[in-house]
């Protein structure tokens, strides 16, 4: 997988924001991967977590974490680690590249703090230059969907064997406009049927921590 070892030490370096005795958020893929693992070899005392998607459950479940649901949680959360698949120096991200944008949104909306936690290659200047925005589309909405993410200048593209979690399609919209990620996340989960798209504008990073290939982390705090 590239960038492994980058994503592993922006894994680890974002212990350092779990508080003890508490119940987290915790977002879904290669990157959390490293972090899960990473917080069941420490001596953080975390015991239950809020997970983001069965795969998220599953590898908390296997570190000796019990997975609950946002509904039984406490709220708000005290701290959100997740990852991106794109995020510029203000924390507006893409997500979704592992289809789990629906629930990483509820969970970091409901947090008080978001640390995301990124490679190098996920930087960047502006929303866009690297990956598609994902919808996660209801059941029967899909034309609808389709023509209204072309009309707004969109590309899109129905991911092929991955719907979510929920058991509904993905779209991949490729050549939108994020000049405006916040206006762009507001039009597209107004389209009757999106239950959510992978802009992360209105709740944006708190902190980005950012792996390098020698290892070293960056620490961007786009909320200060
Ligand atoms: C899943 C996500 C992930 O955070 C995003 O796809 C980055 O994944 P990875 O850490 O494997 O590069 O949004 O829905």
């Amino acid at each position: 997988m590239p960038h492994e070892a980058e994503k592993r030490a922006a894994a680890r370096a974002a212990l350092e924001y779990v508080p003890h005795d508490t119940v987290i958020g915790v977002g879904t893929g290669s990157t959390v991967a490293h972090f899960i693992d990473a917080l069941g070899a420490s001596d953080s005392r975390i015991t239950r977590a809020v997970a983001t998607s069965i795969d998220t459950q599953r590898r908390l479940r296997a570190v000796g974490i019990s997975p609950i649901t946002l509904e039984l949680a406490e709220k708000p959360l005290a701290l959100y680690i997740d990852g991106a698949d794109e995020i510029d120096r203000l924390g507006h991200a893409i997500k979704g590249g592992g289809g789990a944008q629906t629930q990483e949104k509820r969970v970091a909306e409901a947090s008080m703090m978001w640390v995301c936690i990124v490679d190098e290659s996920k930087l960047v200047d502006h929303l866009g230059m690297r990956a598609p925005v994902p919808l996660e589309v209801g059941s029967g909405a899909l034309a609808e969907a389709i023509a209204a993410a072309s009309a707004l200048g969109g590309s899109p593209e129905l991911r092929p064997g991955a719907p979510a979690d929920s058991g509904n399609p993905l779209v991949d919209v490729h050549g939108l406009d994020l000049s405006d990620p916040l206006r762009m996340e507001i039009t597209l989960e107004a389209i009757p049927g999106v239950v959510a798209c992978g802009i992360f504008a209105r709740r944006r990073a708190d902190v980005i921590l950012i792996g390098r290939a020698d290892g070293s982390v960056v620490t961007l705090a786009p909320s200060e």
